[in-house]
């Protein structure tokens, strides 16, 4: 499969995100500091942002935090709805090589064509995730999804407090 990156790229950028976890910043600042290095480093990466769950709603829905790139129309999103309703419902990554084809996507930009959704466990429950849109199709290989699953795995830790 075709990766956006060569390896070397993707070590010295999951370097960079786990130094900013060893800096002990936030759950917040991490967040942050995950959405400009993925956007400004990968250079495929267009759109990069958290959806955080909101519990006390009924039924809970998936509420935008930080991002790069574009405003989106999708700053809440229900459970069933969308490749990030899919996500966070399954507990499961979900990528998409050709949004087009799937009819569960709900557009953002006119120029994405493939898109990638990992959730972020905290203590074994889904509370948030990870969403990234590129305007190249199946810009997801097996090493941008290691690199964005770690970025989420380590968001869930801090939120965890570890
Ligand atoms: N495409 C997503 C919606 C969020 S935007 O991509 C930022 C979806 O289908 O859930």
């Amino acid at each position: 499969m075709e990766t956006t990156a060569k390896p070397n790229k993707i070590d010295e950028i999951r370097k960079g995100i786990e130094r900013m976890h060893l800096e002990g910043r936030s759950a917040d600042q991490l967040m942050q500091g995950i959405t400009l290095l993925l956007n400004r480093q990968m250079l495929k990466y267009n759109w990069v942002g958290f959806y955080m769950l909101e519990e006390k709603t009924d039924p809970p829905v998936l509420v935008l935090g930080h991002f790069q790139g574009a405003m989106t129309p999708h700053t809440r999103i229900p459970l069933n709805q969308g490749i990030c309703g899919a996500a966070a419902s399954s507990g499961k990554t979900v990528v998409v090589d050709d949004v087009r084809k799937d009819p569960r996507y709900l557009a953002c930009s006119l120029e994405t064509k493939s898109e990638i959704v990992v959730p972020i466990f905290v203590r074994g429950k889904v509370m948030g995730e990870l969403d990234i849109d590129s305007h190249f199709p199946a810009a997801f290989g097996v090493e941008d999804r290691a690199l964005i699953e770690y970025c989420a795995e380590l968001v869930g830790k801090r939120l965890e407090n570890k």
